[in-house]
């Protein structure tokens, strides 16, 4: 079996790296941060995802994983190296590849010290010509070896869902494998036939810059899916008694459609939807294309903000000292993750506006402190957060909020109105009770 190393702690990273160790590779993970390092060495993760700390006490404790400081080290005594490093937006939206630099050209300087032939394989979200023209141009200035003949490179795509990470590495759809040479390719489908054995998922082999626009045109393709079913949502709510629930219903047993991301809501956050969408739309006009379609997707995104606070202002006539209670912070249920969560530019809008808020989430209060700072009131339960206010938003579909009654916002709120942002509640039950205003719900 082959010796991984997986360069770069974050969600894609660490996910990937305790999945192969617990396969049986010997893998080793590194970072630059030795903080990271020593909580990972711990068994500890530095971020919250569902299975993933036992799969990392358990992969820690059998030595199957190993991390380290430096990424030198890692390349050196391994087989295979994954580039997993961050690729975050400028503030312009394009993606900032510094950190790709960096990695490229610290494997190139190990790669002139190794014997070995090594398999590089770039798995961090880059625009298409990246691995061709930066990281390959990298290694082989650094080591002064030639890609194919004294070292191998693929780019490979990563799908995982933050919440799903692991499942979503044990279950992928498909592997994309785009690759510099025939013998590439041909190593890094063997590697993911040790891991899969007899599951193996179908794996499409192309060339490089293909490969980096599938990962852009999947991720776009998914927040199109949503930014569509949110512009019917909207529809709906212009018309008494229409349903997005059920539209979205009738169109998932479509087999062309499938009923996947079809949950109408505020929208699409996360650290992958917003930035994959803005970076294709600055790649492409690069390119001297405009992509229209993938433009509106994003712009209907945007849009999603204001008509959930015009909702709020409509239903209380104004905004000036109302207190508005928020259910749920994070960008998605399961995750302790804010990066461009909903809640953020929707309580930004609020405040403007003179109201006051009071937010609970089960996992993401303290990386949404770092953000809203004492801009905001901290509840310590969903119970808590509703008390006094005058409208409630749910914002994030935890599971603990599926569970709260009409009752619960009757009995604690000042004004029981609840504006139900992801439709987890039963209209017909809600309705009855309280004022129940929900996305895609035309109002009867
Ligand atoms: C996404 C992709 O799914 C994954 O393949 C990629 O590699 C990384 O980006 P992630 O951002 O973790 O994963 O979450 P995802 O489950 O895709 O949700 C993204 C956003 O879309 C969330 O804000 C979620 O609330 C929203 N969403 C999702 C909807 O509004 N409706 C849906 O039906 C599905």
């Amino acid at each position: 079996m082959y010796k991984i190393s997986f360069i770069g702690m974050g969600y894609v990273g660490l996910c990937t790296a305790v999945c192969f160790a617990d396969k049986g590779f010997k893998t080793i993970i590194s970072s630059k941060d030795p903080e990271k390092v020593k909580m990972v060495k711990k068994g500890k993760p530095p971020f919250y995802e569902p299975l993933l700390e036992e799969l990392l006490e358990k992969t820690i404790k059998t030595k199957k994983l190993e991390a380290i400081v430096g990424r030198k080290k890692a390349v050196l005594k391994t087989d295979i190296s994954f580039i997993a490093v961050g690729t975050p937006p400028n503030s312009d939206g394009s993606v900032n590849l510094k950190f790709i630099k960096e990695t490229s050209k610290e494997i190139g300087q190990a790669l002139k010290e190794k014997k070995n032939s090594h398999l590089v394989v770039v798995k961090s979200t880059v625009p298409p010509g990246t691995t061709e023209k930066l990281v390959k141009k990298n290694i082989e200035r650094q080591s002064g070896k030639i890609c194919g003949e004294h070292f191998l490179l693929c780019f490979n795509p990563e799908f995982l869902r933050e919440g799903n990470a692991i499942y979503d590495t044990l279950h992928p759809d498909y592997i994309a494998i785009g690759e510099h040479d025939k013998k590439s390719g041909d190593t890094l489908e063997q590697v993911y036939k040790q891991f899969y054995g007899e599951i193996t998922p179908p794996i499409i082999r192309t060339n490089l810059p293909t490969a980096e626009l599938i990962k852009y045109a999947n991720n776009a393709f998914l927040a199109t899916k949503i930014s569509f079913i949110n512009t019917f949502a909207n529809i709906c709510e212009r018309i008494p008694g229409a349903d997005i629930k059920k539209v979205a219903e009738a169109l998932g047993k479509d087999h062309r459609i499938n009923p996947h991301f079809l949950n109408a809501g505020l929208g699409w956050g996360g650290s992958c939807f917003p930035k994959d969408v803005k970076a294709s739309i600055i790649f492409s006009k690069k390119l001297g294309y405009n992509p229209i379609l993938v433009q509106a997707t994003y712009k209907a995104n945007q849009a999603q903000i204001q008509f959930t606070t015009q909702k709020v202002e409509k239903a209380l006539k104004t905004l000036k000292g109302k207190k508005i209670a928020i259910l749920g912070l994070s960008f998605k249920p399961d995750t302790d993750d804010m990066r461009e969560a909903r809640s953020i530019e929707i309580m930004k809008k609020l405040l403007k506006k003179g109201a006051k808020i009071t937010a609970y989430d089960p996992m993401a209060t303290s990386n949404a402190k770092a953000i809203m700072k004492e801009k905001i009131n901290y509840a310590s339960s969903a119970i808590d957060c509703l008390k006094g206010a005058d409208c409630a938003i749910l914002v994030t579909e935890w599971e603990e909020f599926k569970k709260l009654k009409p009752e619960d916002f009757i009995q604690n709120m000042r004004k029981p109105i609840l504006i139900d942002g992801r439709r987890i509640y039963d209209p017909k039950k809600f309705s009855k009770k309280m004022r129940y205003i929900a996305i895609g719900l035309g109002e009867s």
